[in-house]
């Protein structure tokens, strides 16, 4: 298929680099905005590796999505400073409202909701990004603007 070969040229691309595994990862997902299952298999034999040893890669860093994002891509900051201004219950409504978890996408599709580790805004602290802009001072009103807009 198609795909497929799309796959084989990133990992062929790739694959003398020393510690392939995590660009061809990141290829593939820039590629096709998430890692498909599909692949696999494909960059374990292209690598010498188990499928359990690459699938272990892709579950513990969190970047590499198993399915395709929702339209929107809303970040909450989880790290330190902002967690020290109300992050964690920030995040708690956000997610209440939108009715998914981190790392989940809403049934129609509209928005993938993500945890990141400091957006450079900790100035302005509770801090999110939607869509690759970042939103600080994040309060009640911007969380339901941003819903509501994620929403339309
Ligand atoms: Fe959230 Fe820095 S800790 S922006």
């Amino acid at each position: 298929t198609e795909i497929a070969s799309r796959i084989a040229a990133i990992i062929e691309e790739l694959k003398d680099l020393e510690g392939p595994l995590l660009p061809i990862l990141h290829g593939i997902q820039e590629e096709f905005g998430h890692v498909p299952q599909a692949a696999l298999p494909v960059i374990a034999d292209g690598l010498n590796l188990s499928r359990a040893e690459v699938h272990g890669v892709v579950t513990f860093y969190h970047d590499f999505r198993a399915q395709p994002a929702g339209r929107h891509v809303l970040k909450l900051c989880q790290a330190e400073a902002c967690q020290s201004m109300g992050s964690e219950a920030v995040a708690a409504k956000v997610k209440q409202l939108l009715g998914i978890d981190f790392h989940e996408t809403a049934r129609d599709g509209s928005v993938t909701l993500e945890p990141v580790y400091c957006l450079g805004l900790c100035a302005c602290s509770p801090s999110a990004m939607l869509d690759g802009e970042v939103i600080g001072r994040l309060d009640d009103e911007k969380i339901e603007e941003i819903v509501a807009e994620v929403r339309s």
